[in-house]
């Protein structure tokens, strides 16, 4: 045994240790609003407390740890603790680039431990349920800013003629579109296009619909619907899946009914996230130990839970050509996304 090693891995867990701790603290700066009301210039831990209608004494505690861990600095001569403009850029804000809302989807998961623990053993899953409402919050406050800020540019546009032909006017279908920004942000864009949106979650839906009718769209509409048998009547030109795919109980079929529901020329377009299928390809990919893990700790499980086939976040690209292919997609290309962690699959016909 080389007891160098042994110091560096302590060294390494004391790391993982601190970020899990750290992100706990992340998703309490994200809740009470910490880290917006830091935008406003440096402030002792009274002046923030005060700004933010906070208690100080937990304030102070909280800023112990941003300081010490350099998400803030700290001025000993004026007492002031402040967030640096590039770390309020990935903390705060509306754009995609504001990561806390992340730190509340790792917290949430690790409130089901105990029944993923009994999983090991018993086998089965956690059924969505279970997850739900802070899912259905967690997962819109992530994609919202995504969608708000590339969907349009960054997904869309990068597809070959798809952006005209949306200008131009077709109907498009969204799978496990959740609370629906998604195609309610394409339906403000494309006046001249429909837009459908199937979850099977119910307070998903109800949150699609108002916020279409806040909009004022006429040309966005969601249903309750399981998406694993869709009708191949009526047919759409573009089916989009944004990170729904890979949770499913069955997503061999739901890309087969996909397949069915797409008119002849239409595209199907599948966001998903980037890996190989093989894990030694994985292996220096910074990514996936927190994809392999959110996988465990909820897209796996609530797969099996329903007694589906847990195919996981990592599914990778090998299995998703080969999964599209033997649901009768003749031809699929990988597009790059701005996100480096997703990519998207372009499939027709
Ligand atoms: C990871 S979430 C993605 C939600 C949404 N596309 C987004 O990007 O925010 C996966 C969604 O698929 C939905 N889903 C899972 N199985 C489904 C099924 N069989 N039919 C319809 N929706 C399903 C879930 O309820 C969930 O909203």
């Amino acid at each position: 045994m080389n007891p160098d090693v042994v110091k560096q891995f302590g060294g390494k867990l004391l790391n993982i240790y601190t970020g899990a701790v750290l992100t706990k603290l992340i998703e309490i700066g994200f809740q009470v609003g910490l880290f917006e009301g830091s935008r406003a210039g440096p402030a002792t831990t009274d002046e923030l407390a005060d700004r933010l209608g906070l208690k100080e004494r937990y304030v102070r505690e909280w800023l112990g740890a941003m300081a010490t861990s350099g998400i803030y600095s700290y001025d000993p001569a004026s007492k002031r603790y402040s967030l640096p403009q590039e770390h309020a850029a990935l903390l705060t804000g509306n754009s995609a680039q504001n990561l806390s809302p992340m730190s509340r989807m790792i917290n949430h998961f690790g409130t089901h431990l105990p029944k993923l623990t009994a999983c090991f053993r018993q086998g089965g899953g956690i059924p969505y349920s279970a997850y739900r409402p802070v899912f259905t919050q967690c997962m819109d406050d992530m994609w919202r800013r995504i969608f708000d800020q590339l969907l349009v540019s960054g997904f869309i546009g990068v597809v070959d003629g798809l952006t005209d032909r949306l200008r131009q006017g077709i109907r498009v279908l969204d799978i496990g579109c959740g609370t629906g920004h998604a195609m309610n942000v394409l339906a403000r864009e494309y006046p001249k296009s429909t837009f459908l949106g199937y979850d099977i979650a119910e307070d998903a839906i109800a949150r699609a619909r108002a916020e279409a009718k806040e909009m004022g769209l006429t040309n966005a509409t969601f249903e309750v619907v399981d998406v694993t048998d869709l009708p191949g009547d009526p047919t759409f030109q573009l089916i989009t899946a944004f990170d729904a795919i890979h949770d499913q109980k069955a997503p061999d079929s739901v890309l087969r009914s996909a397949q069915r529901a797409l008119a002849p020329g239409g595209t199907f377009l599948m966001i998903e996230f980037k890996f190989s299928s093989r894990i030694e390809e994985n292996v220096a990919n910074p990514f996936a130990p927190m994809y392999y893990g959110i996988s465990l700790m909820h897209c796996m499980p609530v797969s099996l839970a329903v007694g589906g086939q847990g195919l996981g976040t990592v599914w990778g690209e090998q299995t998703a050509r080969r999964m599209l292919g033997e649901a009768g997609f003749g031809n699929v290309s990988v597009l790059d996304t701005p996100r480096p962690q997703n990519c998207m699959f372009v499939a027709t016909h």
